[in-house]
């Protein structure tokens, strides 16, 4: 989507539609046509939206007022809902001329400008790549935004982020007969090819080479061969600092022959989505040319039950030579990665490693679906996630390690098993304990998205469905990380 900067005075806009955003406490712009509105027609509340003809007595034909609610509450998610709603609304009237005001009284242009283009982008995207019809569907191609300060950096970095983040959201958003492992290679093939970075790909046979038996063990059951990406951006730049994010790739997730009840199983198609967005990370980390190298790495595969799936008890021993009880294989996702961080610890000796999964269904339990569960061996990394996550609003909360967690993953019959004693008791952190057996010394984060892969109602700016969660919040650590 275009996005044109205009620096004039929001009176002066000739668009069909101006948007502006008020406080509570701010009284009303545009007196020639507002004079007529009752205090209690538009109280500025938080979310509120009016919108008054102008009748023919100003340049623009509609204004679209928007409440930010008291000022001392503010933060910035709420522009990105203005932003969104300013879209939603143009598009649902099937107007092509919009103008969003960024001039938000004490909030810095660059910020408001960037959240409210964020909003915007991201509200344009719709789940409908799938329905026939798609001219019942209505995109605005362009809209304006009005500042006084100069903001195409904001506008620009505005547009990297929420485009990528649109990105991931359209790949994830297709299910397991179309996104399969081998296609999820395709598309790390082609953003490497677009945005010239370096690719790798490790198919079932260097696998078998290299001994990854934890990522074999979980693609037994599957007809489909694993696959394994590796994106690199400024390889062999060695004076900027290294950092590697890498996904989980589950392309659909059944359980295995501990197979999952049939009750929501084909959310299960979102248990690639650590995987789609390293792609969403590496598109946005390169086009902003942060000034860092990024090493960005999935682990692709099904896990389906069948005659040669991998059964519960059996034993493997990962890259490293951990040996793995498996207890359930419906656990697979940290048996993915135990190969796949091992790996890229060792060869790639990156900085910092930050992982994104889908990985246990407890995580929904302690966090609900507003918080990203946290775990990590460092503070700084810690907190730069946990900073950058009040900022780009997709929050994290970290979670704990003690070392009697780790006790609870101890087997009988190998070094570790793949699911907790206790019944399951704090899942996510014997989860978490788990991954933590197969980084080395490296200064790692690991971040449990399940619960807000994907969203079931549509809110200001997110629509139904993949939601893209973690690029902006990643982009952002990676940037404040390196600028230390
Ligand atoms: N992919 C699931 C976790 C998940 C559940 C993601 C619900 C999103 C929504 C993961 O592979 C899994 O099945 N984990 C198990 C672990 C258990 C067997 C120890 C779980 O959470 O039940
Ligand atoms: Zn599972
Ligand atoms: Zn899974």
């Amino acid at each position: 989507m275009q996005i044109n900067i205009k620096k004039i005075e929001p009176a002066d806009v000739k668009s069909e539609i101006l948007a502006i955003a008020l406080y509570q406490d701010e009284s009303l712009p545009f007196a020639e046509i507002t004079k007529g509105i009752r205090k209690e027609e538009f109280t500025g509340k938080s979310g509120q939206v009016s919108i008054i003809d102008s009748q023919g007595k100003t340049n623009f034909r509609k204004v679209l007022l928007y409440g930010l609610g008291e000022s001392k509450e503010f933060n910035l998610d709420l522009l990105r809902r203005f932003g969104g709603t300013a879209l939603r609304y143009a598009a649902g009237i099937k107007t092509t001329s919009l103008s969003i005001s960024a001039n938000i009284v004490e909030v810095n242009s660059s910020d408001a400008v960037q959240a409210i283009c964020e909003g915007a982008i991201l509200a344009n995207y719709k789940p409908i790549q799938f329905k026939s019809k798609q001219d019942d569907y209505f995109e605005l191609k362009e809209f304006d935004v009005i500042s006084k300060e100069n903001i195409a950096e904001y506008v620009n970095r505005a547009s990297i982020l929420a485009n990528s983040q649109n990105y991931v959201r359209e790949i994830n958003e297709n299910p397991a007969n179309i996104a399969t492992p081998q296609k999820l290679a395709e598309h790390a093939k082609n953003l490497a090819k677009q945005n010239k970075l370096d690719i790798t790909i490790l198919e079932k046979k260097d696998m078998e080479k290299l001994k990854m038996n934890a990522i074999l063990g979980v693609n037994q059951g599957s007809p489909l061969p694993p696959v394994m990406a590796i994106l690199e951006y400024n390889k062999g730049k060695m004076n900027l600092p290294l950092y590697a994010v890498i996904g989980k790739g589950i392309t659909f997730d059944s359980g295995g022959i501990s197979i999952k009840p049939a009750k929501g199983m084909q959310e299960m198609k979102y248990d690639k989505t650590g995987a789609v967005t390293t792609l969403g990370i590496a598109k946005a980390v390169s086009e902003l040319k942060l000034p860092i190298r990024l090493v960005a790495v999935f682990t692709a595969t099904e896990n389906m039950p069948s005659g040669s799936a991998q059964k519960p008890g059996d034993i493997v021993t990962a890259y490293n030579g951990k040996t793995i009880e498996v207890l359930n294989t419906d656990a697979e996702g940290r048996l993915i990665l135990s190969d796949t961080l091992s790996y890229i610890a060792k060869e790639k000796k990156p900085e910092v490693m930050i992982d994104l999964a889908t990985l246990t269904g407890a995580m929904i339990v302690a966090l609900g679906k507003y918080r990203i569960g946290l775990f990590s061996n460092d503070d700084t990394v810690s907190n730069a996630l946990y900073g950058a996550g009040e900022k780009t609003f997709e929050r994290v909360w970290r979670m704990p390690m003690d070392k009697e967690y780790s006790e609870m993953i101890k087997a009988d019959f190998a070094d570790i098993k793949n699911i907790g004693s206790e019944g399951g008791e704090a899942g996510s952190i014997t989860a978490a304990c788990f991954l933590k057996e197969f980084i080395g010394e490296t200064k790692w984060a690991h971040l449990d998205i399940a619960g807000v892969d994907n969203i079931a109602e549509r809110h200001a700016y997110l629509d139904k469905g993949a939601s893209g969660i973690g690029v902006r919040l990643v982009c952002e650590a990676l940037e404040k990380m390196a600028k230390k």
